[in-house]
């Protein structure tokens, strides 16, 4: 399936860029074991965002993240020639029914950001671009990956998530090797380490 450039701003839509057993998958894993301690200390990402580190190196589905993250690097090349570039985070992340994101920018040392839509079943949830008029919006597909860059900082949120949860699979791109993300992965959480930070 060719990947679709959306419009001059070189935002590329990849639809089947995952199969849907794979996708399946990824939100089993996430459903399993997404705890408050391996999300994130800011209230933020609790319980809704689980980091690539946090997923043990020999677990199948860190194979599917890789595979991912490494057919990514590849479109970063095709589509805008880079060459030299790092994936700062990969996340597997739930947005919840009723969930919005406002216009943001994200920060300035990541230069392309990518977004692998894993399900459907819910309504909205589209990837807002700012324009002047109205935003540009792109609407999810199970397996779509989206990647844009950064120039300027480009303005972007996502509409609110109606009727159902919405997981994605976003990743960030800079050019600061030292930003990279590597492959060391974080020592499993025990269940009675999880209990307590949820008391906390
Ligand atoms: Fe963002």
């Amino acid at each position: 399936v060719p990947e679709v450039k959306v419009d001059s701003s070189k935002i590329y839509t990849i639809p089947d860029f995952l199969n849907s057993e794979d996708c399946e998958k990824l939100i089993d894993y996430h459903k399993r074991n997404v705890t408050f301690k391996n999300s994130d200390q800011r209230q933020y990402y609790n319980d809704r965002v689980l980091a690539y580190p946090y997923i043990p190196s020999d677990h199948p589905v860190k194979a599917i993240l890789r595979d991912c993250r490494t057919r990514t690097f590849e479109k970063l090349e095709e589509l805008y020639g880079e060459k030299e570039i790092y994936c700062g985070y990969t996340h597997l992340v739930r947005w919840p029914d009723g969930m919005a994101l406002n216009m943001h920018r994200d920060f300035s040392y990541q230069v392309y950001t990518a977004v692998l839509y894993l399900n459907d079943g819910y309504e909205g949830g589209e990837l807002l671009f700012y324009r002047p008029k109205k935003p540009m919006k792109i609407a999810p597909e199970k397996g779509m990956l989206v990647i844009f860059p950064n120039p300027n900082h480009t303005l972007h949120g996502v509409a609110e998530i109606k009727g159902g949860d919405r997981y994605t699979m976003p990743m960030w791109f800079t050019y600061d090797e030292s930003k990279g993300e590597g492959e060391i992965s974080f020592p499993p959480i025990r269940d009675a380490e999880i209990r307590k930070s949820c008391i906390d």
